[in-house]
């Protein structure tokens, strides 16, 4: 079988939610009022859209999310230092780690994209490094970070060339509200892990992109609820990403899928940014991050699975392929280790369960209580 028609097989069972990375600096220009200049200054929509197809293979040419891989020496720095072993035998993620406990090429990485500033980011927000309880936190992400798709008044989808093909039914008709789910990281610490029946065993499961689960139900079970999808997926040069789009639509018009609206990551970036004490890469958060605060806001309890690495920990970037590189749990574009951070200090569940099982669990916005 062809990669295509497998991931035709993948998708067509699903919510799908699509990640428009390429786009997000347009929005960006747009909140500082030159987007329309652009705009005009791109006779036709055609380039426009070509330039934002080169832009978004560059912006995500990253790996998803994921966890695993320490340097074996750096592990113990990253990992919460003899303070935490004292505290418990389990050593997991320090909710504090900072950039200095990155290897030396992690943290060049990091300071080449804060000098290259791509999106043209401003940070203009309290802090760096204010401290909120994890209850007042979570109100502060429910409260500010709008997860809304996009509709087809949006510009620039409010035209007729684009009749039909977005999904026009709110995304909370078609998935949720649930109980128990599950975020699958794609990371290689799932390979061997036995998570397959604890994971299947959630109301709903979101995976990211083309991550397989035939040949992995043991690792990573079977159950496919929702996937988010970047535009890597459509990362092929001989294409125009949107029309891709298009025949994708055309060929599962029945299936819901939906545009996340570009603001959103930066929403959440501007709350990464808030509470990190040291300046976040201005790149959008991981794709893992989105599908987190998604299902927050879609279900009750969000399971995730080796986002916060295991004791399975390794350099292998995803449990379907033998690729390796460290940037792919501490991050090298998104800006990894400070969302982990977060999901650290949000953490409802134990450190036995991240060390052994690689779970973090978080709460539903429903169910939080926020004061007035
Ligand atoms: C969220 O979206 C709604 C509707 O588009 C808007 O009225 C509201 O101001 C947005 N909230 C934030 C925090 O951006
Ligand atoms: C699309 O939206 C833009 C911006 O809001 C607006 O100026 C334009 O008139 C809309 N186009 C149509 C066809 O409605």
């Amino acid at each position: 079988m062809t990669r295509t028609s497998l991931k035709k097989k993948f998708f067509s069972c699903c919510v799908l939610i699509f990640l428009l990375f390429a786009i997000i600096c347009v929005w960006k220009e747009k909140k500082k009022g030159n987007f329309y200049e652009l705009l005009k200054l791109q006779n036709k929509e055609f380039q426009l859209l070509q330039g934002l197809e080169k832009l978004a293979m560059i912006s995500s040419s990253q790996p998803v999310s994921s966890s695993s891989t320490h340097h074996p020496q750096r592990s113990n720095q990253a990992l919460g230092g003899p303070k935490a072993k004292l505290e418990s035998t389990f050593q997991v993620w320090d909710k504090d780690s900072s950039s200095k406990n990155l290897i030396p090429r992690l943290q060049t990485i990091r300071k080449n994209y804060l000098s290259m500033n791509k999106y043209k980011v401003t940070y203009k927000g309290p802090g760096p490094g204010v401290k909120f309880s994890a209850e007042a936190l979570l109100c502060h992400l429910r409260d500010h970070v709008n997860i809304s798709m996009i509709e087809t008044t949006d510009f620039p989808f409010n035209t007729s060339d684009w009749e039909g093909y977005l999904s026009q039914d709110d995304i909370r008709t078609k998935a949720g509200p649930w109980g128990r789910c599950a975020v699958v990281s794609s990371a290689g610490s799932l390979k061997s892990s036995r998570l397959g029946r604890e994971i299947d065993d959630h109301d709903a499961v979101l995976r990211f992109n083309g991550a397989p689960t035939v040949k992995f139900q043991q690792d990573v079970g079977t159950k496919t609820t929702i996937r988010l999808v970047n535009s890597q997926w459509y990362r092929n040069p001989d294409y125009n990403f949107f029309n891709n789009f298009k025949s994708y639509r055309k060929l599962h018009p029945d299936q819901p899928f939906y545009i996340l609206k570009p603001q959103m990551p930066w929403e959440l970036w501007d709350i990464i940014q808030e509470i990190s004490s040291e300046q976040i890469q201005p790149n959008p958060p991981s794709s893992g991050m989105l599908g987190i605060i998604i299902m927050m806001s879609l279900c009750d309890q969000v399971d995730i699975y080796e986002f916060l690495p295991s004791k399975r920990k390794t350099d292998v970037c995803y449990y379907y392929q033998k690729y390796f590189d460290s940037a792919c749990t501490m991050g090298a574009y998104h800006p990894l280790l400070f969302e982990k951070n977060m999901v650290k200090h949000l953490n409802l569940g134990t450190d036995e369960d991240i060390y052994l099982l690689g779970k973090a669990t978080l709460p539903g916005f429903r169910t939080i209580r926020c004061g007035a």
